[in-house]
């Protein structure tokens, strides 16, 4: 496909599309970015706040609400857009796996694709890709997330008013170069309520160390977090966690946008990923929290209710990432380059930037 073409683009306020919107304006692609928000100004600013002014401001912004008809985006802009969009890539969406969400999740991820489809429809556009997962690879759903997407990327291929391209990547995380991210959820999710656990027991440890010894807990000189007596996660040994860098993935997708096969699904994942063992084990290494266990017999055993209070938070955190941190498929990979290798230096680098940014929550 020829290069300068234009795109209509989805969730450039979330982590993976606001990376995509950089990775198009850097292949001279000129872009509209469907946003929503109260008013123009408070979509440029809610645009530029994730992606910076200068970029928001080389693009063109519409109001867009997926969950409407035609993605919320008025008569008078179809009208004038008509003809000029050549590609929709549809990232937004919800990433939320609970089942308490499991409406919200239909409405965006199925509502809010088949929406854009007609949007893009009605727009005469004649390329439509979208952002799936590569846990729709899983015969079986196992939340309403991975059922969301099974449905949206078969109703993305069945579309018959153009040619359609899916995307499927793994667990998506920030860029290799300095793990900048603009979303905290899956991998860092997985461990942000731990890393609020350290933060909390630092500041008791600050106000009286030796009541921290009697309650199961100390700080090395470094800063690690020993706990006298384990938390445990059920994780298995034999598992693999498919990480991905988001600006490798941008990257993979825009490359078999512009070469690929057309009505075609793609894998975006690496095809060497670790165990997921070694991920988290790896992870807390880094978070300087030590005795975090794989799961063994009875974790309330001997606990006080101190600890027992804090492992019954853990688990219903944690329940959620069951499945990811239990079993996963094995991938093939569809892209044209490798994933880059999740080593120790990887892990630092998403955790730290994550660290420094509070993993999201306000400072
Ligand atoms: N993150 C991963 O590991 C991963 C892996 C595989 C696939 N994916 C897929 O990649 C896509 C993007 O994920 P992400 O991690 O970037 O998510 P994210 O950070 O949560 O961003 C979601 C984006 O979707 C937009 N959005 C959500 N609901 C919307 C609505 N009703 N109308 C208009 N915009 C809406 C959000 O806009 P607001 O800012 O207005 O909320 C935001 O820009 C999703 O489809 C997800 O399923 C993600």
């Amino acid at each position: 496909m020829d290069i300068r073409k234009t795109v209509l683009i989805t969730g450039t306020t979330g982590a993976i599309g606001s990376m995509h919107l950089l990775e198009l304006l850097k292949r001279n692609y000129r872009v509209i970015c469907l946003v929503r928000g109260n008013d123009e100004v408070d979509r440029f600013k809610r645009l530029a706040a994730v992606v910076g002014q200068d970029i928001a401001s080389r693009v063109q912004i519409i109001n867009g609400e997926i969950t409407q008809p035609l993605a919320g985006v008025g008569w008078e802009i179809i009208n004038r857009l008509r003809g000029e969009v050549d590609i929709v890539i549809h990232h937004a969406g919800s990433i939320k796996f609970d089942r308490k969400w499991q409406n919200e999740i239909m409405a965006t991820n199925i509502g809010g694709t088949a929406n854009m489809l007609t949007l893009a429809k009605a727009l005469s556009v004649n390329y439509f890709c979208y952002d799936s997962t590569a846990y729709t690879l899983n015969q079986i759903p196992r939340n309403p997330y991975e059922e969301s997407k099974q449905v949206a990327e078969k109703m993305v291929l069945d579309w018959h008013s153009g040619k359609s391209m899916v995307w499927r990547p793994s667990i998506v995380v920030g860029r290799l170069s300095d793990g900048v991210t603009h979303g905290f959820n899956g991998y860092y999710g997985f461990f942000s309520g731990f890393f609020k656990l350290k933060e909390h027991l630092s500041k008791k440890w600050a106000l009286n160390p030796e009541q921290c010894r009697v309650e199961g807990f100390e700080f090395t000189e470094k800063g690690i977090l020993i706990l006298s007596q384990p938390l445990c996660i059920d994780y298995s040994r034999e598992s693999t966690l498919n990480l991905v860098a988001v600006n490798w993935a941008v990257s993979a997708m825009t490359d078999l946008m512009e070469t690929a096969r057309w009505n075609t699904a793609y894998n975006v994942v690496s095809t060497d990923p670790p165990k997921v063992a070694w991920v988290i084990e790896r992870s807390f290494d880094i978070l300087g929290i030590e005795n975090v266990k794989r799961l063994t017999g009875n974790i309330n055993v001997g606990m006080t209710s101190f600890w027992r209070n804090i492992q019954t938070t853990i688990n219903s955190q944690l329940e959620r990432f069951w499945p990811y941190i239990n079993y996963e498929p094995v991938f093939i990979s569809d892209a044209l380059t490798p994933a880059p290798i999740v080593d120790l230096q990887f892990l630092k680098i998403m955790l730290q930037y994550a660290i420094q940014e509070n993993f999201g929550y306000r400072k």
